[in-house]
């Protein structure tokens, strides 16, 4: 809700309260966080007791920038830490005398120009400042209640007579009164994306973000800054993001007076933008959220909000199909045989939906050549693709594509029409990447090409599925087309978005999966086109325990694509077991990614009935209540471990995850205490039936087998591919209080006695899954006082 009580403007979700007020001609921030009753001269700050050495601004008050928590400050009028805009006038001045004009409710959402917002916001509110140059700035905050999400963003217009440029134009600033914050950001790099990294803040500046033209696996927009005493559930915890894909910037500054300024927007870095008089410039939606109950709350408010308001369209909320991928099973070397091999086994496993990766189409057997010449390559595909497609579907398998639009290889047919497509500056030989150069998206008639190639190709065969990849950072940016160099960046991301709106908004039914070498481009701006993301190319289960939980940090499942893939793992060469493989990628969009033909049978039979069970809880598995439970990053009794759990809107059903990584020898398991449950209600927890592979146990095999054995040998081989042990059966029936505080007390972990229905047989890297169901029975009410 949005209340303007006189100075007083009220910003209200269900939960938190932004609150602002007038201050003369400055705009002060007096609270963000839970919702209060709010009283302008208790939460105004105090300034009695005089500045010392630092610059008072003339007005009603002696005020001093440098003290205050403001909405928009002043540039070069004595606030020394930045902030969000910085401008040169015609006169060569920077001086930028922000005064506030006034606030104004608005009924209609004011969408960015250009750029992707959320949408199904409640209400809008707009701030508007002047300068004494002519430059007017419009603060635009839209309120997203139930999820107490608010979303910021700045519109710059050139109201004078003259030129003014934007050197710096960020999309929000949080002035925090305190610093005693954690700053948690989700940095790393290829297929090991969006790790956590927290540390205090101490006085001074911490400053990351990305200018690689994506938001990066480097570092992600998203990141969260913590009250001390906040952990996963409970405390104040603040979450960020930013609704955009190219460079970004992140700035956290405390300043001498204790407090905390939070910047976020596009990269300033090499940034101008030269308005005339009239001129309008809009920046991408910066994301505030805020919660007390930890940093899990952020998580699930943040969830909530990318599944109603960020990801839209028919596949929003619908639940996503299983896909089986070709790329680790055959790279480049396939042929429609080999392909249609892969999709009948598929099939049989219980597969939806057959994805062809790269090398479809040229020459490309190889990453060399050919990203822009998407005709089909004959000699692999005599069929064209809608040959397969139809062979696919004949098969009862959806039939899904690879592309990579934004890119062109120097070796391709498209390249050698167009040399002048290519991003490249003058005079300089541009940097390569995985042999490709980044195709000029600030020119509209590279826009109109791809827009026409791709709806050209989507409608050339039964394509249900889009994989569109991104392979490389930009470098060596520069567009004969623009004016101005310093709009590359912001242009070439306007001119992508503008192909990606033609090209989803004319394909409404199909599904596209955003790839930018795995992980490189996990945002929010890439989620309004296109509904889930490919989390990484590592694969590994238990590095996909680390990746998918820090993703999980500002990013739901139903927005992560997790697959299964061979063991061992192409990306890290290490092994582990079938289950934990699907037991992690469950909590995500599942998929399968190797050679399904080259299974054992038992195997098979293991993946047909992780696919049953998937499909059978598909919708809590992917739209589920995220509770992360154990930390893949923090050690903990008994080795590292891994827990989640997914709980239904209506309390009623939930999984767990509960995995290991490098186990300690011997140690006992403790209870694992579950989340999100109605402690009211009982709930029948099983274990999902599992199995192990005989190899597993080596040459211990020889300990319990009658008869001696070379473990390494056939005999064993054949063996295990056809028949695999069951796992322990686990079966509880208990009240939820007691599941969330006293825990799940799991059976007893193997520690070199020996496999029995007693014993969890669980080796480094290794998992099990547990569903819980309410019972129709309803606990007697609480006595009075009991919580
Ligand atoms: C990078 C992607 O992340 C992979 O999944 C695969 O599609 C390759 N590109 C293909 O070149």
């Amino acid at each position: 809700m949005i209340r303007l009580d006189g100075d007083l403007i009220c910003l209200e979700t269900d939960h938190t309260g932004y609150y602002m007020a007038r201050r003369g001609a400055l705009l002060e921030t007096l609270h963000y966080g839970t919702k209060i009753q709010p009283d302008v001269p208790a939460l105004r700050e105090k300034t009695g007791a005089g500045y010392g050495t630092d610059v008072v601004v003339a007005g009603a008050e002696p005020d001093s920038l440098l003290h205050l928590c403001l909405e928009l400050t002043p540039d070069g009028r004595g606030d020394f830490r930045m902030g969000m805009v910085s401008a040169r006038f015609a006169d060569g001045s920077t001086v930028c005398d922000w005064a506030f004009c006034g606030a104004e409710q608005k009924e209609e959402p004011l969408p960015p120009a250009g750029l992707p917002a959320a949408w199904g916001g409640a209400e809008t509110l707009v701030n508007t400042f002047t300068t004494t140059k002519g430059l007017e700035a419009q603060l635009i905050y839209t309120l997203y209640p139930a999820c107490d999400v608010i979303t910021r963003r700045l519109r710059l217009r050139n109201t004078g007579d003259a030129p003014v440029t934007i050197l710096r134009c960020l999309s929000s600033q949080l002035d925090l009164p305190r610093r005693e914050y954690t700053l948690t950001t989700f940095t790393g790099a290829w297929a090991r994306e969006r790790r956590p990294q927290a540390a205090p803040l101490t006085e001074g500046v911490r400053e990351f973000g990305s200018r690689t033209g994506n938001s990066s696996h480097y570092c992600n927009p998203f990141f969260q800054l913590a009250e001390p005493g906040a952990g996963e559930d409970s405390g104040r915890v603040y979450g960020f993001n930013l609704i955009y894909s190219g460079s970004h910037l992140e700035r956290v500054e405390t300043g001498p007076y204790g407090k905390t300024r939070v910047l976020s927007g596009i990269q300033p870095e090499h940034f101008s933008w030269t308005l005339a008089p009239g001129e309008m410039l809009d920046t991408p939606e910066a994301v505030l959220t805020f919660s007390r109950q930890g940093t899990g709350g952020v998580s699930r408010n943040l969830h909530r909000f990318v599944q109603r308001h960020i990801v839209r369209g028919p596949w929003a909320d619908r639940p996503r199909p299983v896909l089986l991928n070709n790329w680790e099973a055959t790279y480049f070397d396939f042929n429609e045989g080999k392909l249609l091999r892969l999709a009948k086994e598929a099939k049989k496993l219980g597969i939806e939906l057959f994805v062809l990766d790269d090398g479809w189409f040229g020459k490309r057997d190889s990453d060399t050549c050919s990203l822009g010449d998407y005709t089909v390559n004959s000699k692999k595909l005599p069929g064209g693709l809608a040959g397969l497609g139809h062979k696919l579907n004949d098969l009862g398998l959806a039939f899904g594509l690879w592309v990579e639009p934004e890119m062109v290889s120097p070796d391709s047919e498209l390249y050698r029409s167009h040399p002048d497509w290519a991003v490249q500056t003058p005079g300089i030989s541009p940097a390569l990447s995985r042999h490709q150069l980044v195709l000029d998206l600030c020119r509209p008639e590279v826009q109109d090409y791809l827009i026409g190639q791709l709806n050209a190709l989507l409608d050339s065969a039964p394509i249900r599925y889009i994989k569109w990849d991104m392979n490389r950072h930009m470098t060596d940016c520069y567009s004969p087309v623009l004016a101005e160099q310093g709009r590359f960046s912001l242009c070439w991301m306007q001119g992508l978005y503008r192909v990606l709106e033609q090209v989803t908004g004319s394909h409404p039914e199909v599904l596209f999966e955003s790839c930018a070498s795995g992980g490189n481009r996990f945002d929010l701006g890439m989620l309004c086109y296109m509904p889930q993301i490919w989390t990484s190319d590592d694969t590994d289960a238990w590095e996909r325990m680390k990746i998918q939980s820090g993703t999980s940090g500002g990013y739901p499942q139903s927005v992560m694509g997790c697959h299964v893939a061979a063991s061992p793992n192409h990306q890290t060469l290490r092994t582990s077991q079938l289950e934990a493989r699907f037991d992690v990628a469950a909590f995500g969009i599942l998929g399968y990614e190797l050679d399904v033909t080259r299974l054992s049978p038992a195997e098979k039979s293991v993946v047909a009935a992780q696919i049953a069970f998937y499909k059978q809880h598909r919708k809590l598995f992917q739209f589920g209540q995220l509770y992360r439970l154990a930390s893949p990053f923090v050690p903990a009794a008994g080795g590292e471990s891994c827990a989640w759990m997914v709980v239904s809107d209506d309390k009623t059903e939930a999984l767990v995850l509960d995995a290991v990584g490098r186990i300690e020898p011997n140690s006992e398991t403790p209870p694992l205490r579950l989340a999100g449950l109605d402690p009211n209600r009982r709930y029948r927890v099983e274990s999902r039936a599992q199995k192990i592979d005989i190899r597993d146990f080596g040459t211990l095999l020889n300990a319990v087998l009658p008869v001696s054995v070379n473990t390494s040998g056939l005999l064993v081989h054949a063996a295990a591919d056809r028949y695999m042990l069951d796992t322990e059966k686990e079966s509880y029936t208990a009240a939820g209080d007691l599941l969330m505080e006293a825990g799940l007390r799991r059976k007893a972990r193997f520690a070199g006695t020996g496999y029995n229905e007693e014993v969890r047989v669980m080796p480094d890297y290794s998992a099990r899954l547990y569903y819980l169901t309410a019972l129709p029975d309803a606990l007697p009410a609480p006595e009075p006082g009991r919580p």
